[in-house]
């Protein structure tokens, strides 16, 4: 009898870890390929989930609806201020300053303003907010389809980005 019971007892254990493995690597994935985010060593990320990620969804996913947001998604926001911002210099230097005094004149997403209200200022230091916008620049994935709009829609012939 004991025999037989010590092999099955190790066999459920060890299938019991093969479970836990294989949960953990898909929530891994999950999270890669959500939220595009590699290791983060300036805690950018962790501040952004705790203070942006609330209002603004870290990635666009299907089946999203406007009506259940209280803000742009961030990836639209990104997109908006890449085409405006291209040099990352640039880019954080408008977030950060977005953030700590949002401004209807310095939008660049005024219709985002007339549906979800202008966005509370949140006056963090500097150092907080560049390490927020730099992962913003650097990890925040775009969907493809929406990487493009700017050529053939409102800025054309991909002139977006320049500034005017
Ligand atoms: C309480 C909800 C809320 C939080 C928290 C929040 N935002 Fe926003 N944000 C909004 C809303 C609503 C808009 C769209 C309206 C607007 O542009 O003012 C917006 C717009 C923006 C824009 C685009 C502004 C424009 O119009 O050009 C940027 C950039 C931005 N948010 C960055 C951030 C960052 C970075 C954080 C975290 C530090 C953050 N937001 C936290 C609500 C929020």
């Amino acid at each position: 009898m004991k025999k037989i019971l010590i092999p099955s007892v190790l066999l459920v254990a060890f299938a019991g870890l093969v479970a836990v493995k294989k949960i953990k690597q898909n929530t891994a994935d999950i999270t890669t390929a959500r939220e595009r985010v590699a290791i983060d060593t300036t805690g950018g990320y962790a501040m952004l989930r705790q203070r942006c990620f609330i209002c603004h969804a870290p990635a666009v996913k299907e089946g999203m609806n406007h009506d259940n947001m209280q803000a742009p998604p961030m990836p639209g926001v990104k997109m908006h201020y890449l085409r405006r911002y291209p040099r990352k210099e640039d880019f954080v230097r408008a977030v950060r300053e977005w953030v700590k005094k949002p401004d209807k004149e310095k939008s660049l997403m005024p219709g985002a303003i007339d549906k979800f209200g202008l966005m509370p200022a949140f006056p963090y230091p500097d150092a907080d907010l560049e390490k927020m916008a730099a992962v913003i620049y650097d990890r925040i994935h775009i969907p493809k389809g929406h990487r493009g709009r700017g050529r053939n829609g409102r800025c054309g012939g991909g002139k977006c980005g320049g500034g005017h």
